[in-house]
Parts: structure tokens; sequence; C-alpha cells
């Protein structure tokens, strides 16, 4: 494993959001909210980016669809990429929220349940 990921992992690692995991909340929101444009069908980040215009045009998400790609958006090279887009407007300074906070569910309230379970996962507790 690359360095770097494994200082990511180490982050993960940190006490304080330990109930909170990948496979058991993470995946499962995932898949259900993310899935469709950030799956398999999707291309890699590094290929994403050499086409983003076209692939943002298209709703096509860079893939996303392991654990280790999930961790790229956190960490590196996509570092606070993942929290920046999911949140609420109430942390990332602009006022408004990130692009995909929407997708976080159908309901504000849905929205906000789900928003605090990737706060807790990636250590941002409120
Ligand atoms: C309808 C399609 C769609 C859904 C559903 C969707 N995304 Fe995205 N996502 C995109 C597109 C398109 C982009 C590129 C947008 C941009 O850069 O303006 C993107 C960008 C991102 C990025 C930033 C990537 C980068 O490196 O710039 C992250 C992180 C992300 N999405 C996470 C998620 C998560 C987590 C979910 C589920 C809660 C989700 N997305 C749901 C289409 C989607």
């Amino acid at each position: 494993m690359r360095p770097l990921l494994l200082a990511s992992l180490a982050l993960l690692a940190l006490p304080g959001h330990a109930d909170v995991t990948y496979s058991e909340n993470i995946r499962p929101l995932w898949q259900q909210h993310c899935s469709s444009c950030h799956g398999a069908a999707s291309p890699y980040w590094g290929e994403w980016q050499k086409h983003k215009d076209n692939y943002k045009k298209r709703q096509i998400g860079p893939r996303m669809d392991s654990y280790a790609e999930l961790l790229h958006f956190v960490g590196w090279p996509q570092t606070g990429a993942l929290m920046r887009q999911l949140d609420d407007g109430t942390r990332n300074g602009k006022g408004k929220p990130g692009g995909m906070y929407q997708h976080l569910g159908s309901s504000e309230a849905e929205r906000q349940a789900n928003l605090a379970i990737f706060r807790a996962w990636v250590g941002e507790e409120a």
C-alpha cells in the first residue's frame, strides 16, 4: 500500500468515530445515493480529470466504488473533496451547499442525517 493511503487510513482510525465504518454505514449509503454516477461505469479520477468537462456535461462523476477509491477524495490526491462536495453550506465557507449535498437524500432531514454519517466517518463530528 502507498504511504499516503496508509496515512489516510491512520486518520480514519482515530478514536471518536469508531462506530461508523465504511462497510456498515458508508457503503450502503453510497450504493443508494452515489453509485449511479460514481460506480464501475465511471472512469477513475485521472482519466476523468482529463476529460472533466465532457464527463460533467454527461453527469458522470469520477469512479469511487471501493473503500480505497473513496479515500482518494478524503486524503489524497483530492484532499477534502468529499466533504467539500457534501457540505450543507455551514462549513465550506461558501454559504451554500456543495454540489453533491443534494444527492444525500430526498428530504432535508434525510440529507442532514446522511451528512452526519459521512462527517462522523471522516472524523468531522459536530
Ligand atoms: C447524478 C449524478 C451524481 C450523483 C448521484 C452523485 N454525484 Fe458526485 N459528482 C457527479 C459529477 C458530474 C461530478 C463532477 C462535478 C463537478 O466537478 O462540478 C461529481 C463530483 C463529485 C466529487 C468531487 C470529485 C472531484 O475530484 O472533483 C465527489 C467527492 C463526489 N461527487 C461525491 C459524491 C457522493 C459522495 C455522492 C453521493 C452522496 C455523489 N457524489 C452523488 C455526479 C454525481
